[in-house]
This record gives structure tokens, C-alpha cells and sequence, in this order.
């Protein structure tokens, strides 16, 4: 890894086309900054940082505008009188931290204003301008109104107090909690800047499995630092809240939430935090959820035990998100529909600060997964779209995998549950039901390596994450770009082929690892590599044969009404087309049926030949990236190259462990050969 990386897409490379550059130094080398309050202090900071380094000047921070052009950064309500006549229009479209970016024309000059009604407003207008500017766009006639279309836009981190981080493939926590609150780590500002830059305003520090001694006045003083750092930046602080907290660490004998003296416990601490977080955004809960503590324990519901939080945390302006990420092994229906059967019955039950956090699908973050049924379904209920950025289930940092893809279309699908075209995406930004409170939550990728993600790759999952949370209808096709041309180079002749490499991985890692539906054929424990065969965990619901069900007859999880009927959890549209396998797409086949080896596909081919091209369209697509990364020497440095191609190299290894795995298992059901074109474990 190397520390250019470290830079992620703020590397402000200079700009070598003149003509370009000319114009951006005519644009920008006069700057006013109101000079207020911190966020526009890192506004002025960031310009300082990257303008010299683009443009290869000096720029002069002016107190008011001369005679010349000149770039005015600041809050709407600071502006001189004339700018702001000519930038009210757009004004009226701006919502929340939203801002305009607009050339205007003054007698004898020309004025390019970066404005918002808040100075969060004008730091994030600050970023899009210094990236349309990395990415090498015109700037001379700009008319830009960019609104977030989510309100809590936030990363969760799965990080414990000793560093380690669950389901975390970059090197250790970025929370140096034996250091804190003392000494600051360059790295939380670098971290506020690159999340501020994409617009994340929200961070859960701890892991969601966290005992409780994160909420002990010890570590709050430590949390009240890392606040104190990312505020400017626009990031509230979150932390994980276990249920059992006021027993842990509170000495009490009960964590029932109908009890008084834990509904009290819980107040008090809510007091406590906010007397010196007073900005905190509130608390995240995995409750009753792979053995952690809920109000279950003590014959309580999730409303019970999410409304006292969010009782305690309502004086303050603080919100509880209540995760649904529910199962049980003492219960035999279908994992994938017990989420949807425990939070239905509860809708429009939760106070009006509570927020369900939903995973994209209704197992948990498989290469791909249909929607999870509950979007949609649940009408009065804010729910937060929780993504995995981190790849738990998809190579790690090792293998090359551009997530987006996989966001958009869980974002994109339709859930028909008040029409066609009542998309995910609708759900979640509250525009479909009216929803006051919207969302979108990513399990972090980040650690202390170099490189921040392991992969630097996966620097593009947290970049696309952030842009998502901020706009859940830009397509994953202009994210990447976006990212190619602020991270690596603006030559068309790397930029498109990297691009289609970066869209095409997705489909690559599905292929190779759980094509036609298949889902949750891990290895136990760490979900790297195959495990179809593992049938001997504690929990039958943790069992690789559970998901796949593969015998003589055939593979595949029923869950059509002659099955668990998973089905009928959708809308009716949906459960119509999916319970026939004739007109289900053909990428849930599996997950939703139990189907014959020779079952024929609509394009001719039996089940079980299907499967195995599948598997190996999938080692060819690595083949392919391998080639197009190969094509790109001459646009990269030697090491830039040769870190992403020795990854590569392990990909295309491991994605034929994969194949090879899983056709020599399946194929002990199947009995019959590999089709033509399928290569032979060697
Ligand atoms: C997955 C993951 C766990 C995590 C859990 C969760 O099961 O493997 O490490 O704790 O999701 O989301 O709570």
C-alpha cells in the first residue's frame, strides 16, 4: 500500500490541460470565505489544501470581493446584497445542508458563489466544486442545486474497545481509545474530511455486539473528543447501547424496560451524554438478535424496549435506531421471513424517534439477495436502509468487488406495495409513504491501514456508500466515474474500460461465489471461502446445507407456498411472479426454488449445466479484469499497478477454489458431468 493512497479521492492532482487550468485560476485565484464559524474554516482550508495543488498557484484569500473575478464561499445570509438577489432563485430549492454552486456575472466581473443556508451546507458545496474540478468539468457557467435526499447518513462501525473490528479487513480500529481523549489522531480529521466530502453526517463508533462500557463516563469523555473533532465536519456521534447496560454498569437487577428505575437509569445517561455531546445523534440497538440481551429477556417487545430509549434520549433531540436484524434458532420458520413476521405487527407503534434499521435483504448481505419484504410493507415506520460496505461475504479487502452495483439494485427494486414503481429508494427517502425521518446506514470497510480499506478498490464502496446516502437515485455507472476520475486519472482511455471492469465485478463475484440465487454457502465462522458442505453448527440456521438444500432431486430453498411461502411476504405482484420459476428472474431461481438437476432453463440449458457455467463465467470475468487492469500499465504508477494486480491474481485463484468447491460438492447430488466449457479441477 502506498501513501498517496492515503489521500482516498481528495488526491487534487494538478491539471495538466492548460486551457482547463487557465480557466479554473481565473475562477478561483481571488477567494472570499466568510470566516464564521468552523465548517466554512474547512472550507477555506480545503481550498487552500487543493487549489494550489491543482492549479499550481498561489490563491489570495481576500475579506470582500475587488475588482476582479472571484470565487465567494459562505451562508446565504452573509452574502453581499447583489449575489444574493442573483442566486435567490435556486435558493428557494434548497433543502437542509443542500447547496448552489453558480457563475454569476457583476458589472466588470464575474463571481462564481458557493452558498447554502448553513456553513455545513457550504462545506459539502465546497467539496462537489473541488471535485467537478478534479474531474475536469467546465466551470464557467455553473447552476448547481444539490439537496441530501436522506437526513442521517451514516457509517456504523463494527469496532470493539481492543481495536479489533468484527467483519473488519483493513487493520485495526481508527479509535485509539488508550490514547483518547488526549491525543488526536490526524486521522479523525482526515476521516470527518473524507466522509464530509461525500456527505456521511453520522458515525455508531462501536460494534453493534459491544458490551456497554463505551456509555461508562471513562469512555464518554473519550467519545466527547472524537465529537468535539468530526462536528465541524458535520458528523454526529452515534453509539451502540447494549440492552443490558443498566445491569452491566449500572448496578441495577433488571434491564426491563417497563421497569421505573431502568427506564430512569436510561434518562440519567441520556442526561449524562448529552450534558457534553450535546449535538449526540443517539443510540444504535441490535436487541434480541444472535444472543445479545432485548427486552424480550423479560417478555417485552421491540417497541417496549425502543420507545424507552427513545423516551430518554427525546428531550434532546436524539434518535434510537432499532435494528431488525432478528432470528431465532427455537424458531423453524424459514430465517428469511421471521424479521418480517416479528416487526410487522408492531407499525406505527414505535415513537416518532425511532427508526427500524433494515439489512438490504432478508438473510444477511449475500452477494445478492432479493429485497428484504419489510421495505414497503412497513407503512408508518421510518426504516433505515442498513448496507454492509465492509465485505464480509464478498472476498474481503482481497477480492475486487464495486459494491454500488449491488446498492442500486436493491435501491432500484420495486416493491409494488402502493403501485408499480413504489421503489425502495421511495421507501427509504420517506417520499413514499411521508415518512419525517429517513436513512441509510453502511457497516464501515475502514480501518488503519494505509489505504484506509484494504483494497484499493474498496475505497470506491465507501466513496459510492456516502454518495448513495446522499442521492439514492444516482446510478452506480456516474459514481464510478466519479470516483476513477478524482482517485486515479481523467483519461478517457483508463476511465472507461476501468469502469465497465469496476460495474462488471459484481456480477463476477455472484458468479463465482453464489450464482442463480444460491445464498449463504460460507465457510463457518469467517464467510471467506466455500462451505456447502458444512452441516454440523450448534444452529441448524447457521448450516450452509440449510440454505441450498441440495439432494438427488435437486437444489434449492423452496419458498413458494408449497415451501415456507417466503413469497407472500411481498407484494402480490412479486409473490405471483416469483413463485413460478418460469417467470422469476433468474438471478432469485434458487433462492426461491427447490428445482430438478434437469430442470430446463429458458434458454435451453438444465439446471445443473447452468449452475456450472455459471461458476465459471465467473473465473472468466476475473480473467477479463486481470486483462483490462493489464491494458492500464501505461496510466498508472508501477506500485498503483502492481498492488491492484496481485490482488487480482489471488481473486482469479480463489474465485476457481470457489467453482471447482462447489461443482465437485453439488456435483456428489447432480451425478453428471460438466457441461462443455466449464474447466476441470486440476
Ligand atoms: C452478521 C455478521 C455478524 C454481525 C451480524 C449483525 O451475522 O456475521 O458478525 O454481528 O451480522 O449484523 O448483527
Amino acid at each position: 500500500q502506498q501513501l498517496n493512497d492515503y489521500k482516498l479521492w481528495l488526491k487534487y492532482e494538478q491539471i495538466t490541460d492548460s486551457k482547463l487550468s487557465a480557466s479554473y485560476k481565473d475562477i478561483s485565484s481571488k477567494i472570499v470565505v466568510g470566516n464564521s464559524t468552523p465548517s466554512l474554516l474547512n472550507a477555506k482550508e480545503e481550498l487552500a489544501l487543493a487549489l494550489p495543488q491543482m492549479l499550481g498557484t498561489d490563491i489570495d484569500f481576500l475579506s470582500a470581493i475587488d475588482k476582479g473575478n472571484a470565487l465567494i464561499v459562505d451562508v446565504y445570509q452573509n452574502l453581499p446584497v447583489d449575489l444574493k438577489s442573483a442566486v435567490s432563485m435556486e435558493m428557494m430549492d434548497v433543502k437542509g445542508d443542500g447547496f448552489v454552486l453558480k457563475s454569476v456575472k457583476l458589472t466588470n466581473k464575474k463571481v462564481t458563489v458557493i452558498t447554502a443556508k448553513t456553513d455545513l451546507g457550504v462545506l459539502y458545496g465546497t467539496f462537489r466544486f473541488l471535485h467537478l474540478m478534479q474531474s475536469q468539468h467546465l466551470l464557467d457557467d455553473l447552476k448547481v442545486v444539490d439537496n441530501p435526499k436522506l437526513d442521517i447518513r451514516m457509517l456504523n462501525h463494527w469496532d470493539n474497545l481492543d481495536r479489533s473490528v468484527e467483519r473488519g479487513y483493513a487493520g485495526s480500529s481508527l479509535w485509539n481509545w488508550q490514547k483518547l481523549p488526549e491525543y488526536v489522531d490526524q486521522r479523525y480529521i482526515d476521516y470527518a474530511r473524507a466522509n464530509a466530502s461525500v456527505g456521511i453526517n453520522a458515525t455508531a463508533l462501536t460494534n453493534v455486539n459491544a458490551n456497554a462500557l463505551i456509555l461508562t463516563p471513562m469512555y464518554l469523555e473519550k467519545v466527547k473528543a472524537l465529537a468535539d473533532i468530526f462536528r465541524s465536519y458535520g458528523i454526529k456521534v452515534y453509539l451502540t447501547a447494549r440492552f443490558s447496560a443498566p445491569m452491566e454498569i449500572g448496578g441495577l437487577e433488571t434491564a426491563d424496560p417497563l421497569n421505573a428505575q431502568v427506564q430512569q437509569w436510561w434518562k440519567d445517561k441520556a442526561k449524562e451524554i448529552y450534558a457534553i455531546v450535546p449535538d449526540f445523534g443517539g443510540f444504535l440497538v441490535k436487541a434480541n438478535s444472535e444472543g445479545q440481551p432485548g427486552p424480550q429477556n423479560y417478555g417485552r417487545n421491540h417497541v417496549d424496549g425502543a420507545n424507552m430509549m427513545a423516551e430518554a434520549v427525546k428531550p434532546f433531540g436524539g434518535n434510537v435506531i432499532w435494528r431488525a436484524f432478528v432470528y431465532s434458532e427455537h424458531d423453524d420458520t424459514d430465517r428469511a421471513k421471521q424479521a418480517y413476521d416479528e416487526f410487522l405487527p408492531y407499525d406505527g407503534n414505535f415513537m416518532d424517534n425511532v427508526l427500524v434499521q433494515v439489512k438490504n435483504g432478508p438473510i444477511d448481505f449475500q452477494p445478492r439477495e432479493p429485497f428484504h419484504p419489510i421495505f414497503g410493507a412497513m407503512k408508518k415506520t421510518p426504516l433505515i436502509m442498513e448496507f454492509q460496505i465492509t465485505q464480509e461475504y464478498l472476498g474481503f479487502s482481497t477480492h475486487l468487488v464495486y459494491l454500488p452495483k449491488l446498492f442500486e439494485e436493491v435501491l432500484d427494486a420495486d416493491t409494488f406495495q402502493k403501485g408499480e414503481g413504489s421503489t425502495v429508494a421511495k421507501v427509504i427517502d420517506g417520499s413514499l409513504y411521508g415518512n419525517k425521518l429517513t436513512g441509510m446506514a453502511g457497516v464501515s470497510n475502514i480501518g488503519t491501514d494505509i489505504n484506509w480499506t484494504g483494497h484499493p478498490f474498496a475505497q470506491a464502496n465507501w466513496y459510492g456508500f456516502g454518495r448513495l446516502a446522499w442521492d439514492p437515485y444516482l446510478s452506480a455507472n456516474t459514481i464510478a466515474e466519479e470516483w476513477l476520475r478524482a482517485t486515479y486519472s481523467n483519461e478517457e482511455e483508463f476511465v472507461d474500460p476501468i469502469k465497465e471492469m469496476m460495474l462488471d465485478s459484481r456480477e463476477a463475484v455472484v458468479n463465482y461465489m453464489n450464482p442463480l440465487g444460491l445464498h449463504h454457502i460460507f465457510d463457518t465462522g469467517h464467510h471467506y471461502g466455500p462451505g456447502p458442505w458444512v452441516d454440523n453448527l450448534g444452529r441448524p440456521d447457521w448450516n450452509p446445507v440449510y440454505y441450498h438444500k441440495a439432494d438427488s432431486l435437486g437444489v434449492g430453498f423452496d419458498r413458494t407456498p408449497s415451501g415456507s411461502n417466503a413469497t407472500e411476504q411481498y407484494a402480490s405482484e412479486i409473490a405471483v411472479q416469483y413463485n413460478d420459476p418460469k417467470t422469476i428472474p433468474q438471478e432469485y431461481l434458487l433462492w426461491f426454488h427447490h428445482l430438478p438437476w434437469d430442470y430446463k432453463l429458458e434458454n435451453g440449458e438444465i439446471l445443473w449445466d447452468a449452475i456450472a457455467l455459471k461458476y465459471q463465467e465467473g473465473v472468466d470475468q476475473v480473467t477479463q479484469m486481470i486483462k483490462t487492469w493489464d491494458r492500464m500499465k501505461p496510466y498508472l504508477s508501477e506500485n498503483e499497478y502492481k498492488e491492484v494486480s496481485m490482488l487480482l491474481e489471488i481473486q482469479l485463484k480463489e474465485a476457481k477454489w470457489w467453482r471447482d468447491a462447489c461443482l465437485l460438492y453439488f456435483q456428489t447430488f447432480s451425478n453428471r458431468p460438466l457441461p462443455t466449457g466449464v474447466e476441470r479441477p486440476t
